[in-house]
């Protein structure tokens, strides 16, 4: 795991583009996954400017979204899809066939999860993956518990995961309750992982990703384990991560 400490979100969200800029440049058939939520938006804003500037080109581009929530319909305008759609997807010249997204609204959700993987191990995999992560230390959906889970898979949302997302509903007794997830697997799979986290809320989950113990009570500290992850961080992020360490990494 690697530490790249940037003074604060902009800075954050220029380096995450930069690399992503690069990565699609070394190739453009770039099985890219995507986290929604409010962390990446600035990075998703700035990759649309450069594909309007020519500087970067998602014609061949394959995505595909960590997480959907389950009973929204894709136009619901709180769904991920909806807001991918707004963020990235509408901003940059992707080809609606190459968009992957799990279908939360789907009758048999095990089958539904199971397509999921079987797409991405269509595409041999993802070449590199964005991720956010929740105050519970959560990457995707994956929430804490006594286990791992491996595969794509339906979570009930925890308390702490409702209580953030609410600030995206009206109603925060709208949020919904459960989600569909990309599992640990593909996750550890993908050949680079850029997880990025900003802000005072996320001191404490950063921290107990990088510097606690490995434990599905704290689903982003498998990364520690991960060939090739970088943690992006701005300072905030990475308040409580001892000087030493930061050197090292
Ligand atoms: C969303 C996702 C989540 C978020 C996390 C952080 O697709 O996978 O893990 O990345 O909840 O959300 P924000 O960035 O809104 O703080």
């Amino acid at each position: 795991m690697k530490l790249k400490i940037m003074n604060n979100y902009e800075e954050l969200s220029e380096e995450a583009a930069n690399i992503i800029t690069e990565r699609i440049k070394e190739k453009p058939s770039l099985a890219l996954g995507v986290a929604a939520g409010s962390t990446p938006l600035l990075l998703y804003k700035k990759l649309g400017e450069r594909c309007q500037r020519g500087e970067v080109d998602f014609s061949c581009v394959r995505v595909f979204c960590l997480d959907v929530y389950i009973g929204l319909l894709p136009t619901d305008p709180h769904s991920f899809r909806r807001s991918m759609e707004e963020n990235l997807f509408s901003r940059v010249n992707l080809k609606k066939e190459h968009i992957n997204l799990m279908d939360g609204m789907a009758v048999d959700i095990a089958a539904e999860c199971a397509r999921y993987d079987d797409a991405v191990k269509a595409v041999g995999g993802l070449d590199f993956l964005v991720l956010g992560i929740g105050t519970n230390a959560h990457i995707g959906f994956n929430e804490p518990d006594e286990v791992f889970v491996a595969d794509t898979h339906v979570v009930e949302l925890s308390e702490a995961t409702r209580t953030a997302n609410a600030r995206f509903f009206e109603n925060p007794d709208d949020t919904p309750s459960w989600a569909i997830s990309m599992g640990i697997k593909d996750i550890m799979m993908t050949s680079e992982v850029m997880l990025m986290a900003s802000g005072a809320s996320k001191t404490e989950a950063v921290y107990k990703a990088v510097c606690g113990d490995i434990t599905p009570f704290a689903p982003a500290s498998v990364l520690q384990l991960h060939r090739n992850a970088h943690f992006y961080l701005d300072k905030a992020a990475a308040s409580r991560i001892p000087e030493e360490l930061i050197k090292e990494k």
